[in-house]
């Protein structure tokens, strides 16, 4: 379980990296809070820079919130950051893998880096590789491959520890339709072997057949956290998108009117 508390994340902004008229501070999230549960896949909905790749990575343990608190599995981001990464799988939208290496190579790399059995991590490897259809270029060095193949391979070695916890910051990014939906099943999969699944993602119709629950972010902040009966019962729609338009109109108009 993921329990989100309150989180603010207040970016100090450098002076090189400050224009004259901006602040030296950037309010990315504020008071956040939602719980994404185990068995659940959970959604981070909201438009660009709303906010949601700061959350993921709070929880992740790469950033510190500046307020609120947020524990992982029971371990606190903050005080216990250990057991937190040994209890998740993180994905980020800016793959890091190293050109040099292969995919076989770097899930074995990964793999004793935590510490994994031998036998354990050939059977994983042998599971997710052909799940995610690795093999073909398990032996290629990563500067040969293509975005999706990355992004599978970047897939494949955040799982190598079988986490209970799934963070991932836009996992379809830049796939095709087929290796999207193959991703996609793969996070229903997880869910449904009874992990955590928190996804980020600003495709409303990906969300919709994906989710168990959304969180819209907008400006940093909650606008809603719920089944997607709920939101479409509170706005009056029967979709994702026209609930996120209905809700983006009453907060920004709510902010409007409140500056008059
Ligand atoms: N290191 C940083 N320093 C200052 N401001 C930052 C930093 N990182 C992010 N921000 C700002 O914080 C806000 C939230 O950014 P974030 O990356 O969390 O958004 P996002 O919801 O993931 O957006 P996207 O959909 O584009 O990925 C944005 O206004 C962004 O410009
Ligand atoms: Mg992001």
């Amino acid at each position: 379980m993921i329990e989100v508390s309150h989180i603010t994340k207040i970016y100090k902004v450098e002076k090189k990296d400050r224009k004259k008229d901006k602040k030296a501070e950037k309010v990315a999230v504020k008071d956040l809070s939602f719980t994404a549960n185990n068995g659940e896949i959970f959604c981070l909905l909201g438009p660009n820079g709303a906010g949601k790749t700061t959350t993921l990575r709070c929880i992740a343990t790469l950033l510190r919130q500046t307020e609120g608190s947020i524990t992982v599995e029971g371990f606190d981001t903050v005080k216990d950051a250990d057991d937190v990464r040994r209890n998740i799988a993180f994905l980020t939208n800016e793959i890091k893998l190293d050109d040099f290496f292969t995919p076989d190579y770097l899930f074995d790399y990964f793999g004793k880096l935590r510490g994994i059995e031998k036998s354990v991590l050939a059977e994983r490897k042998k599971e997710l590789f052909s799940y995610l259809g690795i093999n073909e270029f398990a032996d290629k060095r990563i500067k040969e491959l293509s975005t999706g193949m990355k992004q599978k391979t970047a897939i494949a070695v955040s799982l190598v520890h079988d986490p209970k916890v799934v963070i991932f910051d836009e996992p379809t990014n830049g796939l095709d339709i087929i290796t999207a939906r193959l991703v996609t099943d793969y996070l229903k999969k997880l869910r449904d072997d009874g992990k955590v699944v928190i996804v980020s993602t600003h495709i409303m119709s990906e969300a919709e057949r994906l989710g168990d629950r959304v969180a819209f972010i907008i400006n940093g902040g909650c606008a809603f956290c719920g089944e997607f009966s709920e939101i479409y019962e509170q706005t009056g729609t029967d979709n994702l998108e026209d609930a996120f338009f209905a809700m983006y109109k009453e907060i920004t108009e709510g902010a409007e009117n409140a500056d008059h």
